[in-house]
């Protein structure tokens, strides 16, 4: 074998690297790991930090930067963004960071599998949603990038409404996913958007995806959501297939707590743990510890 396959075969067996500010980047995680049983993940929920959604630009770009040395010092072979504010904010800084390990950012995502829905109504005016935290709101990134996106593939312009739901968040993280209380956060938040009468919601906070119920029972009916996750799945297959660094089948459990994903929390991890098991439905012996602030790097 010369030193070139060697190399590929090395790339192979690292694992994929995956963040967030607490547990909604599970909701990528889960469908990574349906999508692809072989491989093995890093998963580092910042819960120590979270929310990044009200925090300023800087702050989250700060912790995003710093994540991204952990896990490259973790030897991953590629990076998920799975937090939509870090995407954001962060998304060109942490691709120059790990570069040439390649980065998958959630909004990119998000925004592509709104523009294949809109594709599918041909000429006809589409209304376009998005939810989001306050950050990824006031970047106008979900917008821009659907404009963009639009104008390549010769779409009709889309009209957009955004809305921020911060208090979305913590009420995921305490996993209050259903009942009344959800319910009438929905109903005070999309209260505009429902008058909006949206064709398709993008969900533009991987948290959000745990409260599809009230968020769907809330907006008119028949009203489309859709997150990132899909087109997430698309782009790390297509990364894996373009460079020959598919896991070799068998591989995940040699060297991972929990059938192929070890836990990282910058917080203690009960409260993760109890909240990724239920929503994983596996159990996850351990969750470690990190403090990411020792991760910082002088360089760069
Ligand atoms: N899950 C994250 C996102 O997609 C961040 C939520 C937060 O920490 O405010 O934006």
């Amino acid at each position: 074998m010369d030193e070139r396959d060697q190399r590929t075969r090395d790339m192979a067996t690292r694992p994929i690297g995956i963040f967030d500010s607490g547990i909604g980047g599970l909701t990528v995680l889960k469908m990574l790991r349906d999508a692809f049983p072989a491989e093995s993940f890093i998963y580092v929920g910042d819960l120590g930090r979270s929310p990044y959604g009200s925090k300023a630009a800087d702050t989250v770009r700060r912790y995003a930067i710093q994540i991204t040395d952990f896990l490259l010092r973790k030897g991953v072979k590629m990076i998920v963004i799975a937090c939509n504010t870090a995407s954001a904010v962060a998304g060109d800084d942490v691709k120059r960071r790990a570069y040439p390990v390649p980065v998958i950012e959630v909004v990119g995502c998000g925004a592509k599998m709104a523009c294949e829905i809109l594709s599918k109504q041909h000429d006809k005016d589409v209304r376009i949603g998005i939810l989001g935290t306050d950050t990824t709101v006031t970047s106008e990134v979900y917008v821009n990038k659907i404009h963009e996106l639009v104008r390549e593939r010769g779409l009709k312009r889309p009209d957009i409404r955004q809305q921020a739901c911060p208090l979305f968040v913590p009420l995921v993280e305490e996993g209050w996913w259903k009942g009344d209380v959800p319910d009438e956060i929905a109903e005070y938040y999309l209260r505009s958007m429902k008058s909006f009468n949206p064709d398709v919601v993008i969900l533009g906070c991987t948290h959000f995806p745990l409260l599809k119920e009230p968020i769907a029972r809330t907006l008119p009916e028949g009203t489309i959501l859709t997150d990132c996750a899909p087109a997430v799945v698309s782009e790390v297959r297509a990364i894996l297939d373009e460079h020959g660094w598919n896991a070799p089948s068998g591989s995940s459990e040699d060297d991972s707590d929990s059938a192929g994903t070890v836990f990282y929390c910058s917080d203690t991890g009960d409260t993760f743990r109890r909240q990724a098991e239920r929503f994983l439905d596996m159990s996850i012996e351990f969750v470690h510890h990190v403090d990411l602030e020792m991760c910082e790097d002088e360089e760069g």
